[in-house]
Order: structure tokens, then C-alpha cells, then sequence
């Protein structure tokens, strides 16, 4: 059975994307089998960032009801699995958003993690990806801004049921600007997991379509990946401890959660 892992933040362009394609590649590195799962339909990114633009059927065939999940599954850069969402307006009109959980019930018995980048925010559709997944990985850029809506996103996964397996600060700059890795902890109340600092590696493989971990392995972002899939790798049996005996479907859950708002 899969460790299931979103990849959320409240605001947008923390990195959410960029580091569930690199940590995905970086746990496949280091002997799991891993599929990273588009999650943001109405953007669908990681495809693009991975330079797999264009595959025959993608996430948004299989929630219109037209394909299965594993005809949905690709081999991508590095060995790890990928599942695209597609980038055809057509397709996202037909896509049901709330079919996410149980598709993705299909393949967790073939993987070993599975990591879902989430749509920013708290509209539908990533309540969606954090209810359908255990754990919450929350993606921060050290900034006031990010780390109170940052804050949000966990508390609502909190009410869905979905544990946080800790936060990643992004976009390091080390230039005196940056909020403490203390204070984020304090506000966030939740450990820091990962720091990634600020690399122009990063923009330069995206925009030939690489990911950094693989085209530029030595610099300061990649190894901070390849330390946070330690970190990632590592916290399973800490979670499984804390875990209830029986998840709650996404659907309920969510149910409550706009109950809760009324
Ligand atoms: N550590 C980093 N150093 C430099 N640039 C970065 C870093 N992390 C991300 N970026 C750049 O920031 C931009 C946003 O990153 P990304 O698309 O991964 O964010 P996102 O959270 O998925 O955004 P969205 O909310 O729009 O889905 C991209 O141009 C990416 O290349
Ligand atoms: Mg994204």
C-alpha cells in the first residue's frame, strides 16, 4: 500500500511543482517506486516540466470516465512514474475533479509513494488533492505572506484527516531577508523538514524542460532535494505510529469541512 503525499501551499508559485517532480525522481533514486500525480488539472504544469507534454491519455481522460488510471501512467525523466493531467480545455470541461481519491485508489497498491501536486489555494479542486491524499507536504517561501496562508492550508488538511509530514521553505536567499526557520516553525507549528535555497538551476532546467536534479545534479537545489527525500523517506515510521486505524473517504471528509464553513 502506498504512502500518499500532496504537495500543497497556500499561495501560488512556491515551488509546489518543481519540487514534486525533483523529490519524486530523487526517492526513485534512492529505491522507491514513485508516481507524481498532476493533481492542478486547470494548469497542469508538471508535464511541461518534465518535457512529457503531449502524451496520448492523461489524468483528465481518466476522471471524464474515458480511460483507467494505467493508461494514465508514464515512465518520465529518471525513472519515476508520472501520471500528466493533459492541457486540452475540452478535456478539463469534462473531467469530474471529485473522481480524484477514487481513481487514484486503483494504483496505490502498485507504487510506493504516491505524490500529488496540488492546485495553490483552497478552491475545490485542491481541497480535493489534500483530502485524497495521508500526509501533507506544505511548501513555504520564507516570507510573512506565504507562512499565514501556508498556515490556512494546514489547518484545513488538519480537518480533513490528512497528517502534515512537515514543511519545505523554498527559495532560500540567505541575503537577510528571510524569515527564521524558527519562526516558521513557531507560526506554522510544524517542523521544517527541508530548506531549499533560492538557485538559478532551477528556472534554467525548467525552461528546457529538465528537471534540476537531473541537469544540474551538483547544484545547491538538487542537494537539497536529495536531503529532503531523506527526510521524507525517513518520517514513515514516525507517521504510521501516530496513523488512525481507518482513513476517512476524501468525500466525507470534505463534506464536514463545508459543513464546518456554513
Ligand atoms: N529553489 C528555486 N530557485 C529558483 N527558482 C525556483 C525555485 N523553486 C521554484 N522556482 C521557480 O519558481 C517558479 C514557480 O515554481 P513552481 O511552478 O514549481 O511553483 P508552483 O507552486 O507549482 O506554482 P503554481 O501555484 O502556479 O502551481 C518557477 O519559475 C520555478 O522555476
Ligand atoms: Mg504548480
Amino acid at each position: 500500500m502506498a504512502r500518499t503525499i500532496t504537495v500543497a501551499s497556500g499561495k501560488g508559485g512556491t515551488g509546489k511543482t518543481t519540487i514534486t517532480a525533483n523529490l519524486g525522481i530523487a526517492l526513485t533514486q534512492l529505491g522507491y517506486d514513485v508516481t507524481i500525480v498532476d493533481a492542478d488539472i486547470t494548469m497542469a504544469n508538471l508535464e511541461l516540466m518534465l518535457g512529457m507534454e503531449g502524451l496520448p491519455v492523461t489524468l483528465q481522460n481518466v476522471l471524464a470516465g474515458e480511460a483507467k488510471i494505467e493508461e494514465a501512467v508514464y515512465v518520465g525523466p529518471g525513472g519515476v512514474k508520472v501520471i500528466p493531467a493533459g492541457v486540452s480545455l475540452e478535456g478539463l470541461r469534462k473531467a469530474n475533479p471529485e473522481k480524484l481519491e477514487e481513481v487514484l485508489t486503483r494504483i496505490i497498491g502498485s507504487t510506493d509513494i504516491l505524490i500529488l501536486d496540488a492546485p495553490a489555494g483552497l478552491e475545490r479542486s485542491a481541497i480535493i488533492a489534500i483530502a485524497a491524499a495521508q500526509e501533507l507536504l506544505l511548501i513555504v517561501n520564507p516570507e510573512i505572506a506565504s507562512i499565514t496562508d501556508g498556515l490556512k492550508t494546514k489547518i484545513v488538511a488538519e480537518r480533513l484527516g490528512t497528517k502534515t509530514l512537515g514543511a519545505v521553505i523554498n527559495r532560500l536567499t540567505g541575503w537577510g531577508i528571510d524569515m527564521a526557520k524558527s519562526e516558521i516553525e513557531a507560526i506554522l507549528e510544524t517542523k521544517v523538514i527541508g530548506i531549499i535555497p533560492e538557485d538559478p538551476e532551477v528556472r534554467k532546467s525548467a525552461a528546457f524542460g529538465k528537471p534540476v536534479l537531473l541537469s544540474a545534479p551538483n547544484s545547491p537545489a538538487s542537494i537539497a532535494i536529495r536531503e529532503l527525500a531523506y527526510a521524507v523517506a525517513g518520517k514513515k515510521k514516525e507517521l504510521a505510529a501516530q496513523s488512525k486505524a481507518k482513513k476517512e473517504s476524501a468525500i466525507s471528509k470534505m463534506l464536514k469541512v463545508f459543513r464546518r464553513k456554513r
